[in-house]
């Protein structure tokens, strides 16, 4: 996985994954997320963490970007890449629950990278975030 497709996936998704963020409800935890994704004929759909009273509850960012992409009509294994957005200098790690719904929706062969507010980010393959992951 070269650096240069990153590179030119995180020009193209991060815009989208920071205006989702900026729409976050994140009054809980204060931390907001925002993710995108591009499916194989390009089309970005992202979305944001939407948190609740109830905290049990809430929703991820790659979750809700997901569902976006679902709801648009976006079939499964038709998504490339996701990108994760996490205001700050931090890179962070998409959760195990998001990891399951990744692997059923984006393509097997799809990137997940990380990005922050510094140059700093990390890439993953699909397959490498979720070793054995559960299936019906
Ligand atoms: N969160 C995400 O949106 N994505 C993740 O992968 C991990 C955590 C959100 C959930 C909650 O609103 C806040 O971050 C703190 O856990």
């Amino acid at each position: 996985m070269g650096g240069m497709q990153a590179d030119r996936l995180i020009k193209h998704l991060k815009p989208a994954a920071m205006s989702a963020c900026a729409n976050a409800h994140a009054p809980y935890s204060r931390f907001p997320v925002g993710a995108a994704l591009i499916t194989d004929s390009d089309a970005v759909h992202a979305g944001c963490n939407v948190e609740n009273a109830s905290f049990g509850l809430t929703l991820c960012a790659e979750r809700n970007a997901l569902a976006q992409a679902v709801a648009q009509g976006v079939r499964p294994g038709h998504a490339r890449a996701m990108l994760i957005y996490t205001p700050g200098d931090v890179v962070h790690s998409p959760c195990g629950a998001c990891r399951q719904v990744m692997h059923e929706l984006l393509n097997e062969n799809a990137v997940v990278i990380s990005c922050c507010d510094t140059d700093e980010s990390r890439t993953w393959a699909m397959q490498n975030l979720i070793p054995d992951p559960f299936e019906f």
